[in-house]
């Protein structure tokens, strides 16, 4: 969390602070938890306020107001700092939530700068996002040891039962898709597993901080030319993983993957990756229209697929580090074959 980073934003844009809602991602991200129905004021300078409801007693550092009426004490306050200007996440808060508060003060959107800061994590962080990682590929060898899941829906329950024990959040609904279901790459059903290959797709989310990773596995006897997709799709994964490094440009990932895949280019049909932190989906976006560089500190999806009549995708999540990269999940990566369903 950059906290200081973003005052000093702030005072850069002559803001007096920001204010933003409970829900709002960004919310969580400054104040490190979720409360529900409160308001997190970061004045430009000095500590943060936490309005929270009679209801709600919270652990923080940050200074709070129990209040009464939100928007009545959030004014009084804001009026008591001479605070005549703040910074808000325009797309996160509701049309009543902004006509409230410019009764009382003006506002201006930071969104922009939010999730500039976001992009780059601090080690703190990184730690987080590394447990969440450990945590779901701890889920995912059970899953894949003991193989006796007779339906997809079985194998997201089994997820979500774990994650709990765990003390996790799901970074999303969890995706199993066998078979013809895997050529959806969002696939949502819950079907008896058929054979061919079979995606999984999971996360865990640890204190907030979220992994997400994809293996497919394969259930009965694979073709020779369905090994060779698989072991195709597996090398190129590798090779753009291994370009991965401070500087490198984000649209040359894609496109090596684009290159490698050839006549089967048209079979891969979403983006190659996108940042991973306190939200599964985040900056930097990994396409080829990516105009960005990789910045050390970022974390980031590698996960190409290949959609036909049926469907394979690996993606791992990556460190980008000042020399290179460090992967955060680990999970093999050689097709693991379960001969019978
Ligand atoms: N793991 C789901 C996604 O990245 O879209
Ligand atoms: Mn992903």
């Amino acid at each position: 969390m950059k906290l200081k980073e973003f005052q000093r934003e702030l005072i850069k844009n002559k803001l007096d602070g920001a204010v933003l809602f409970f829900k709002d991602p960004n919310f969580f991200y400054f104040a490190q938890q979720e409360v529900d129905n409160s308001i997190l004021f970061i004045p430009s300078r000095r500590k943060s306020t936490i309005f929270i409801s009679k209801l709600d007693d919270i652990k923080s550092s940050m200074k709070k107001i129990v209040y009464k009426d939100p928007y009545k004490n959030l004014k009084e306050f804001l009026k008591s700092q001479k605070v005549k200007k703040v910074g808000i996440n325009e797309s996160k808060v509701s049309i009543a939530q902004k006509r409230k508060l410019s009764r009382f003060v003006k506002t201006k959107d930071v969104e922009k700068i939010i999730l500039g800061l976001r992009k780059t994590k601090t080690k703190e962080e990184i730690e987080k996002i590394k447990k969440a990682c450990s945590l779901t590929e701890k889920v995912l060898k059970k899953i894949i040891k003991n193989f006796y899941f007779k339906t997809e829906k079985e194998v997201k329950d089994f997820i979500k039962i774990e994650a709990i024990k765990l003390d996790c959040e799901l970074s999303f609904e969890p995706i199993v898709a066998s078979g013809k279901n895997a050529s959806t790459p969002h696939y949502s059903g819950n079907q008896r597993i058929k054979k061919g290959f079979l995606v999984i797709d999971m996360g865990l989310k640890y204190k907030g901080y979220c992994a997400d990773i994809t293996r497919t596995i394969y259930f009965g006897n694979p073709r020779e030319e369905e090994l060779d997709i698989y072991n195709t799709l597996l090398k190129i994964q590798k090779k753009v993983v291994s370009y991965i490094k401070t500087g490198f440009d984000i649209k040359e990932l894609e496109k090596t993957v684009r290159n490698e895949l050839k006549k089967d280019e048209k079979y891969f049909i979403h983006n190659l990756g996108h940042g991973l932190g306190i939200e599964v989906h985040e900056q930097p976006a990994v396409n080829a229209k990516s105009k960005e560089k990789l910045e050390e500190g970022t974390v980031i999806t590698i996960e190409p697929g290949i959609y036909s009549s049926y469907g394979i995708r690996i993606e791992d999540d990556v460190l980008v580090t000042s020399k290179g990269h460090r992967l955060l999940t680990k999970f093999p990566k050689e097709l693991i074959i379960i001969p019978k369903v």
